[in-house]
C-alpha cells in the first residue's frame, strides 16, 4: 500500500492590513477589548487588485516551489473554501492560473475552518487509494466579504488569506497522515452560519411577472452570524477529545507531538485547548494577532509560516484541528 507525505507549503496573503485602531473608526470597539478577548491586533483583508483565486494560486506555487514539483505534475487540486469566487466552484481557475497542462482534476471543499483537514484527509485517501500521485490542497477564505461591518462582535475576528501544501505519494513508512478523527453536527449550524436570503425579481420582470405563476425569486447570501460564546464553548469542549482521538488512532500520546497547530479563530481558545492537553506554550503555534481567523486558510498559513522560519523541521510531529461552521470539526496528526 501507498503512504503520502507532505513535501512543500505556501502561503498568499492580501496586501491591504486593518488593525484594531482601524476596526475602531467605524465601530465602537477598541485595541485592547479586542486583543485581551481574542489576541487579534490586525487582519488582511482582499481589495483593489487581489482576489481569493490569486492568493490561493500564490500559496499553490510556493508550496510547489519549496517541493520541487512542476505545475504540470500535479494530478489533483482540493480547493477547501466557504467563500469562492464563482458557485460552482474555484479549483479549476486555479488549475488555470498555475498553467497545469495536464488537466489535473480540481474541486472545490465546501467545511468552513475544517475545511483544509479535512482537505488534507481526502488527498490522502486520493493518493493511498486512488492511485494520485501529487496533490495540491489549498485552504482559502475570503470571510471579510459575508462578515456585517457594523457589528462589532463578529467583524473584530475575521481576516483573508490563503495557504497551501503539497502531498506526495510515497512508500508506506515515510506515510506523513497517521491518525485523524472528523466530525459534523448540523444541530449547531444555529450558532455559526451564513444562509441563503430571497432576492427578489419582480422589478425587473416588470408587469410580465403575473404570467409565469410563480413568484421567480433568486437568492443570495445573508451576513455571517454567530453566536460566539457558543462557538467559544463548543471549541474549548470538543478540540482537546477530538485530538486525543486522533493520537489515540495514531497510538501516540501528547509527550510525543512537537506541535500543537489549531484553526487560528482566537488565541483564548488556542490556549484553553492546549491547557487542557497539557502542551507546554512554547509547542503551541499560533499567528492569529496578525491574520485574524482566515477561516480554511489558517491552518495551511501558520504552517508555512512556523516552517519558512525554521521552528517545524523536517521529521517533527504536529497535532492539528480545524473546527468552524456546519459545525464541523476536524483532527489529524502530521508528520512534516
Ligand atoms: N468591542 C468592545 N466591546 C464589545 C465588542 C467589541 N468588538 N464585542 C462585544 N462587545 C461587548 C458586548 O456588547 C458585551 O457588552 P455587555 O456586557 O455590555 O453586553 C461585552 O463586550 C461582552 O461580550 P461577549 O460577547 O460576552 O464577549 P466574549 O467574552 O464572549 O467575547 C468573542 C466575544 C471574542 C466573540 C468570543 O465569544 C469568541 O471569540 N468566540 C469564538 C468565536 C469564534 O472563534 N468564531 C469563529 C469560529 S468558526 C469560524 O471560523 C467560521
Amino acid at each position: 500500500s501507498r503512504g503520502c507525505k507532505l513535501l512543500g507549503c505556501g502561503s498568499g496573503v492580501p496586501s491591504l492590513q486593518i488593525s484594531n485602531d482601524d476596526l475602531a473608526k467605524w465601530v465602537d470597539t477598541n485595541d485592547e477589548w479586542i486583543s485581551a478577548r481574542t489576541g487579534i491586533r490586525n487582519r488582511r483583508v482582499i481589495a483593489g487588485k487581489d482576489s481569493l483565486i490569486g492568493l490561493a494560486a500564490e500559496a499553490a506555487r510556493g508550496a510547489l516551489q519549496m517541493a520541487q514539483v512542476d505545475p504540470d505534475d500535479v494530478d489533483l487540486i482540493l480547493m477547501c473554501t466557504s467563500t469562492p469566487e464563482d458557485l460552482f466552484g474555484s479549483a479549476s481557475q486555479i488549475q488555470k492560473a498555475l498553467g497545469c497542462k495536464r488537466h489535473p482534476l480540481s474541486y472545490d471543499i465546501t467545511a468552513a475552518c475544517s475545511g483544509f483537514l479535512l482537505g488534507l484527509v481526502s488527498a490522502a485517501c486520493h493518493i493511498r487509494g486512488g492511485g494520485f500521485s501529487n496533490v495540491l490542497v489549498i485552504g482559502a477564505d475570503a470571510i471579510s466579504r459575508y462578515v456585517d461591518w457594523s457589528d462589532r462582535s463578529s467583524c473584530i475576528l475575521f481576516g483573508d488569506g490563503a495557504g497551501a501544501v503539497l502531498l506526495q505519494a510515497c512508500d508506506v513508512e515515510e506515510d506523513g497522515l497517521f491518525g485523524f478523527d472528523l466530525h459534523s453536527d448540523g444541530d449547531g449550524r444555529r450558532h455559526l452560519n451564513a444562509g441563503i436570503k430571497e432576492k427578489e425579481m419582480d422589478q425587473k420582470l416588470g408587469s410580465n411577472v403575473s404570467l409565469i405563476g410563480f413568484p421567480p425569486k433568486n437568492v443570495t447570501y445573508s451576513c455571517l452570524q454567530m453566536n460566539g460564546k457558543e462557538v467559544f464553548r463548543f471549541a474549548v469542549r470538543t478540540v482537546p477529545q477530538s485530538i486525543e482521538a486522533a493520537l489515540q488512532k495514531s497510538r501516540l500520546s501528547s509527550s510525543n507531538i512537537d506541535w500543537l497547530l489549531l484553526h487560528q479563530a482566537n488565541q483564548r481558545i488556542i490556549d484553553a485547548v492546549a491547557t487542557r492537553l497539557e502542551f507546554p506554550s512554547e509547542r503551541v503555534i499560533s499567528n492569529v494577532a496578525n491574520y485574524g481567523n482566515t477561516s480554511a486558510a489558517s491552518i495551511p498559513l501558520a504552517l508555512d509560516e512556523a516552517v519558512r522560519s525554521g521552528r517545524v523541521e523536517a521529521g517533527h510531529l504536529i497535532a492539528a484541528s480545524g473546527f468552524g461552521a456546519g459545525l464541523t470539526w476536524a483532527s489529524a496528526i502530521i508528520r512534516w
